[in-house]
């Protein structure tokens, strides 16, 4: 899996790879990263790469033309890659866009700062535009990061223990249930008992009554969705 980032702003990404589980899956080749700057494409003399919103409005917009050609570069190069434009205004980013987009084989994070990107950009290129959720951040980057972390997970051999992709949250639509680890006890709090008896049939189905109940009070959104299927 190959990701390229498109951003003025290389350093808001890159160290989010250099360490635990992305980290080791760019050591094992599983993954790997690459950066395209627009101001590199840049044919004006100053290398801008923003400006005035046509018909006004306010804050300044990603300019159309270094990040065209950006775009048409990478496209040039890989005529296969997926562009995925992270925005407020795209459809909300949710499990199932993970696990299917990790069968890509290049995924393009192209990111908008300022108030965003000229319209006829994304018409040309955006196979998909995502959302991270209702509220604005001051720019793509961070979403890029969290749907890259997102993906790769699923990516086979990304994570050492398969086990946690089937048992988490969202797998059965429902929240994973608590977790617990050593000791027993701790702030005068137990571990629920029957998981320390080592019977896992009836573990299993104790965790899954909890994903309910925690699914119920969390998000009855989504417990109303698992309970009408
Ligand atoms: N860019 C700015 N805000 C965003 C959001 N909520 N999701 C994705 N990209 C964004």
């Amino acid at each position: 899996m190959k990701f390229t980032y498109v951003t003025l702003f290389e350093n808001l990404i890159s160290p989010y790879f250099e360490d635990s589980i992305l980290k080791r899956a760019i050591e094992k080749d599983l993954l790997s990263i690459e950066f395209y700057n627009p101001r590199d494409y840049t044919t004006n003399k100053h290398n801008k790469v923003d400006d005035y919103q046509a018909g006004g409005g306010a804050g300044l917009l990603l300019n159309a033309q270094p990040l065209f050609d950006t775009l048409k570069e990478i496209k040039k190069r890989d005529p296969k890659a997926h562009f995925v434009f992270p925005a407020p205004a795209g459809k909300a980013f949710v499990q199932a866009d993970a696990k299917r987009l990790a069968s890509k084989e290049h995924i393009v994070f192209v990111n908008g700062r300022y108030e965003g990107i000229d319209e006829r950009v994304v018409e040309t290129y955006a196979d998909e535009i995502f959302s991270i959720g209702d509220y604005v951040l001051t720019g793509g980057e961070l979403a890029s990061c969290v749907m890259s972390d997102a993906i790769s997970r699923n990516v086979s051999g990304v994570l050492g223990n398969v086990d946690s992709l089937s048992e988490e949250s969202f797998e059965e639509k429902l929240l994973e249930a608590p977790s617990f680890t050593k000791p027993a006890v701790f702030q005068n709090k137990s571990v629920p008992s029957e998981f320390l008896k080592g019977n896992h049939a009836k573990i299993a189905n104790l965790k899954n009554k909890m994903a309910k109940l925690k699914t119920k009070y969390f998000r009855p959104d989504l417990y109303a969705r698992s309970c009408a299927e």
